[in-house]
């Protein structure tokens, strides 16, 4: 516990989707649990749509109240909550209002955060105003994805951040990050040494990423429909989520030093020959269907949605790393909306004995398999054969299971709690530095590139199911297949 840290934390888009599902209650679950949050601590909301603070927390008692505790609010815990929030309204086009900003928190203690829970094209606008009024000294900003739309686009607002704050100022998240099980995994690989010899081409055979999704694309089709999901989720969190699988052992904790590993592995990623695409990439788009039993529309009549779209809505990817630890491994990454399940997981694939002195059957799928399930249930499962008890040398898949909730009942944080708290904290590990994002950027554009003006349209899938067809083949081609499709 740490409570040393005073802050003002400066929330822009104050009023928005993400401060209102994500931010604030995270903000409040860090002041409930006290101790986590200095006592002087100020929150300060910045938006255009409240009169004044009265108005703000009749707001926030009315859109995020519903979002805290899902086992009921802690009164006492969220009224002394009210009590840390200000509350200045803010025109952006009105150079004035960010004198009013400054006015407002210029005599408050400790570090100051500014939080841009905004659309990107607002990033820039708001640093400038922001150094006009001198208010980046003494300070971090917080950036939300997308930062940018492209390599092109990302760079611009990098380096027009870059003029005002610099490097370690800047905090990039991706909330995957921040997620629990990503730390566990962290602390698998590198907390054990039972992995790390195996750890290598000598012995996996294939690694699957996937990340699906039983929602659409719910009140974000305007959004969506402009971004797909290689720049919604591949892009970020995949190839998050890649690197830290593939990382060498960092020298320590640090961020720097983590930051390094992941950054090599994003390097040294095979490069997308644009005459190969079709070969390594599916892309999907969801007509309608059910999920659990209910229907669902079709992605092209969602509200937002352009009609004739060929946004992507899942992706599916061979990816290869160019080192000597992984050459020649092939990494399936997959990701989806309105798929059959929600599931996080990584799945690594060992190879299998070299030779079976206990028959066939010791070549089975179903063994020499880590399954690193993220979410939800967040678990463990370390697949191997055992003899099937009573006569004969029989064998079965069995799994030796690590269920968090069964160890560690209480002290699971949120990822965006845990984000918070570090950018107050000043701890950089979690965040993604710009040359990780440049890496990220320039490894899907030609894939971006090709989409945008391929004839070929998305491959149809009906929602409820795991994605169109040629993402099976495409593993098929390897002689493997996506877990589910084991069972
Ligand atoms: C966000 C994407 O970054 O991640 C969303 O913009 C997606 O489209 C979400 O739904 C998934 O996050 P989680 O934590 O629910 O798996």
């Amino acid at each position: 516990m740490q409570t040393d840290s005073s802050f003002t934390f400066v929330l822009f888009g104050g009023t928005g989707d993400l401060s209102m599902r994500k931010i604030l209650p995270a903000l409040f679950e860090a002041h409930r649990a006290g101790g986590m949050l200095a006592d002087s601590g100020k929150i300060v909301a910045v938006a255009r749509h409240a009169a004044d603070r009265g108005e703000y927390l009749q707001w926030v008692n009315e859109h995020v109240k519903p979002h805290v505790s899902k086992n009921g609010v802690d009164e006492a815990a969220w009224t002394s909550f009210l009590a840390r929030i200000e509350f200045v309204k803010i025109d952006l086009g009105n150079p004035e209002d960010f004198v009013h900003l400054r006015d407002a928190i210029q005599d408050l203690p400790g570090i100051r955060v500014f939080y841009l829970a905004t659309g990107p094209s607002l990033f820039v606008p708001i640093c400038h105003a922001l150094a006009s009024v001198g208010l980046n000294e003494n300070a971090r900003i917080v950036l939300e994805k997308p930062l940018g739309y492209d390599l092109k686009s990302s760079n611009a607002i990098n380096d027009a951040v870059g003029e005002i704050f610099a490097e370690e100022q800047i905090y990039r998240i991706d909330h995957y990050l921040g997620k629990e099980p990503v730390q566990n995994l962290l602390a698998l690989r590198f907390g054990n040494a039972l992995f790390e010899p195996l750890w290598r081409r000598e012995w996996v055979e294939s690694i699957q990423i996937t990340i699906a999704e039983e929602l659409g694309v719910e009140a974000r089709g305007d959004f969506y429909d402009n971004t797909g999901a290689l720049r919604d989720m591949v892009q970020n969190h995949l190839l998050q989520l890649l690197s830290i699988v593939a990382m060498e052992p960092p020298h320590s904790m640090d961020s720097d030093s983590v930051r390094d590993e992941k950054l090599r592995v994003l390097r040294a990623l095979k490069p997308i020959d644009p005459n190969e695409i079709g070969k390594v990439a599916v892309r999907g788009q969801y007509h309608a269907g059910g999920i659990r039993g209910t229907a669902v529309p079709g992605y092209a009549t969602e509200p937002g949605v352009k009609p004739d779209s060929t946004t992507e809505t899942f992706v599916a990817l061979k990816v290869e790393i160019e080192n000597w630890r992984w050459a020649g491994v092939p990494f399936f990454l997959r990701t989806g909306k309105r798929l059959a399940d929600r599931v996080a997981e990584i799945v690594v694939n060992f190879r299998a004995v070299p030779h079976s002195a206990l028959g066939a059957s010791a070549l089975r799928a179903g063994a020499n398999r880590l399954v690193i399930r993220l979410q939800p249930n967040e678990t463990i499962r370390l697949y191997c054969l055992a003899k099937q008890p009573g006569e004969g040398m029989n064998l079965a898949s069995v799994h030796l299971d690590l269920a968090f909730d069964k160890f560690f009942r209480e002290g699971q944080m949120e990822a965006y709690q845990r984000l918070l708290l570090d950018v107050i904290r000043g701890r950089l590990a979690l965040f993604v530095r710009r040359d990780e994002q440049e890496a990220a950027w320039r490894w899907v554009e030609p894939i971006l590139n090709e989409w945008k003006t391929s004839t070929k349209p998305p491959k149809p899938y009906a929602a409820g199911t795991w994605g169109p067809a040629a993402a099976s083949a495409m593993l098929a081609q390897h002689g493997t297949c996506w877990l589910e499709e084991e069972n």
